[in-house]
């Protein structure tokens, strides 16, 4: 993809910023030892959990987990997109961002585009102005005025043309409306998308038009969908946008929560009904994104559907969808409304106070869980345990480390009472010690290198212990690898690499493990942690050998390869086991 920001530059961005600085312009900070501490600005709380450290360049909460880089806080605190952050922080120190394939920010280019669709939604809420039947349906539906003018409501008259006549017909001119999604080439040539429907603009996180939602006034036989969306653009992509997010954060200067709904007209009833904390997907199920997204707005998230079977179908997905970002502090409820009733119709039966105490009311993210995956399964039986068990652990092991998912699996083993250990065949093999996991070799070695990102500069590969079948020694590998291509790589950077990634929840923590001393004896550990790893290597190398000699598959050339080592190691059954 063409207009990226170049990792290195991000890198360098980085290492030129201090995230003490960006963070107590926000967030007032008092110095803690080497670390700067606060109360955590993204959950409620007494005594301050949320640390930043200047040497790791990294902010994080032991309270709820969030953590990042200066980047990622600004986009967590003040609620901005990446490149917007990027910009943000080089202009502070001077850097002007570069954007793969050259040039400028690409959305620059899409100045054009945004004008466009402002001059369409603009267009559309004169004819709306003009059209008796279209005031007429909106008065049916019970809108009023003000929540007309304060969500944009237009309409798209009965023509073919109606835009190009309005806003221009140059070549130029119909590039751009086909780029916007409203005008679309057929066997008949060029002919308008929305055509005789009320029309509701979606706006981005900024206020500006990406896109619109059109409803026909009545059925008839060619009326088409009662909904019509947009298509993707370049500025719209419909599982990353929600609608009236905007209209939300111009209502609130801190939204107390957020209520996602499956329509243009609950949200609106809504509103002017003065709930005014509504979103809707646009005709999607919920998408991570989705969740993220309105998470970032608010750590209380009401999502709200049919209590039919569809209604509670779309209630799991968006379950799938949030558990990967049930962070510490976050709650997601779930609302299920009487058949027939939808939040337009029962905030306009029962007002803003029959709404609010039905929300009181819903059911939290926890119970439906369970509730939905033991539906079809038998408690009472081993089997049904089991199934159970079976299918809540991989979504569990989805939600990141915190208290939640420990309450969570604590709830399983409740529920399923699995203790299925104890039905895991007996084995002969001994069991390995895993006790002292917790410091193991190969863990201190990340750790110190994740926070000591410059140590890779002296290790040159091929590393020894690459070899060593242990846990953690591809990641090692990879890390050092990783660092020694990105000199100016930070902690930060690196855990925001592997979010996504299996190891992520893990080096998240290993960012924050603490070791005596300074960066001189850091690196002496570190260095000793390696060096450590590679007589481990070797001990098993001679482990192997003397298999196959045990065997009499050893080769030649092997034979002499254990002669070498056994004098140097003395025999490995003399020797401790090696840690892990
Ligand atoms: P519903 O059909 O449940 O209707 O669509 P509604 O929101 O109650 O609509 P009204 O009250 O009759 O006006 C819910 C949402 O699903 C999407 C739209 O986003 C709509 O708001 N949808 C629905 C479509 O995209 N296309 C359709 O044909 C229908
Ligand atoms: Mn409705």
């Amino acid at each position: 993809m063409s207009g990226r920001i170049p990792a290195q530059f991000i890198d360098e961005l980085l290492a030129r910023i201090d995230i003490v600085e960006v963070i107590e312009q926000r967030v007032p900070l008092r110095k803690a030892g080497r670390d700067w501490s606060a109360r955590c600005p993204f959950h409620d709380e007494r005594s301050p959990s949320f640390t930043v450290s200047p040497a790791k360049q990294f902010y994080h909460c032991f309270g709820c987990g969030a953590h990042g880089s200066a980047i990622g806080f600004l986009m967590n605190y003040d609620r901005m997109e990446f490149p917007d952050a990027v910009e943000e922080l080089a202009a502070r120190v001077g850097l002007k961002v570069p954007y793969e394939g050259g040039g400028a920010r690409p959305v620059e280019d899409s100045t054009d585009l945004y004008t466009l669709l402002d001059a369409a939604a603009k267009f559309y809420q004169r004819e709306l102005a003009k059209s008796d039947k279209a005031r007429a349906y909106f008065e049916s539906r019970g809108l009023d005025a003000e929540t007309i003018s304060r969500f944009g409501l237009g309409y798209a008259p009965d023509q073919w043309d109606a835009l190009k006549t309005a806003l221009g017909t140059s070549a130029q001119r119909m590039a751009l409306l086909e780029k916007s999604g409203l005008v679309k080439s057929g066997e008949r040539g060029k002919y308008e998308y929305f055509r005789n429907r009320v029309m509701f603009p979606i706006a981005d996180r900024r206020g500006r038009t990406i896109a619109f939602g059109g409803r026909i006034l009545e059925k008839t036989e060619d009326s088409g969908p009662k909904y019509l969306n947009s298509p993707e653009t370049t500025l719209f992509h419909k599982g990353q946008q929600l609608f009236a997010l905007w209209q939300v954060r111009q209502a609130h200067a801190k939204i107390p929560r957020l209520i996602v709904v499956e329509g243009y007209m609950d949200v609106i009833a809504l509103f002017q009904h003065g709930v005014t904390q509504a979103v809707a997907t646009l005709g999607t199920a919920t998408t991570r994104d989705h969740a993220e997204l309105l998470f970032r707005n608010c750590a209380d998230v009401y999502f709200c559907f049919d209590g039919d079977r569809a209604g509670r179908g779309a209630a799991w997905k968006a379950v799938e969808s949030v558990l990967p970002r049930m962070r510490d502090g976050r709650q997601a409820f779930f609302l299920f409304l009487p058949e027939g009733e939808d939040p337009d119709s029962l905030v306009r039966s029962e007002g803003q106070g029959g709404f609010e105490e039905r929300l009181k009311s819903a059911t939290p993210l926890s119970e439906f869980f369970f509730a939905n995956l033991s539906s079809d399964v038998n408690l009472a039986s081993l089997d049904g345990k089991a199934r159970l068990a079976e299918r809540a652990r991989p979504l569990l092991t989805q939600i990141p480390d915190g208290a939640f998912r420990d309450l969570m699996l604590a709830e399983l083993d409740r529920r399923a009472n699995v203790t299925l250990r104890i039905e895991a065949p007996v084995s002969d093999t001994p069991r390995k010690p895993t006790r002292p996991q917790e410091r193991s070799l190969v863990r201190i070695a990340v750790a110190l290198l994740l926070q000591n990102p410059g140590f890779a500069a002296a290790i040159e590969p091929p590393h020894t212990f690459s070899a060593l079948r242990l846990p953690g020694i591809a990641l090692l590998v990879e890390m050092i690898a990783l660092c020694r291509e990105r000199r100016e790589i930070s902690t930060a950077a690196i855990v925001d690499l592997y979010a996504e990634r299996e190891e992520g929840r893990a080096l998240q923590k290993l960012a924050v493990m603490e070791f005596p001393g300074g960066e001189d004896a850091w690196r002496a550990e570190f260095f000793d942690a390696l060096k450590q790893l590679d007589r481990q290597t070797m001990q098993q190398r001679v482990e192997d050998l003397m298999k196959k000699q045990a065997d009499s598959s050893i080769t030649a050339v092997e034979k002499d390869e254990l002669r070498n080592l056994l004098p140097l190691k003395g025999a490995p059954s003399a020797n401790p086991p090696p840690q892990r």
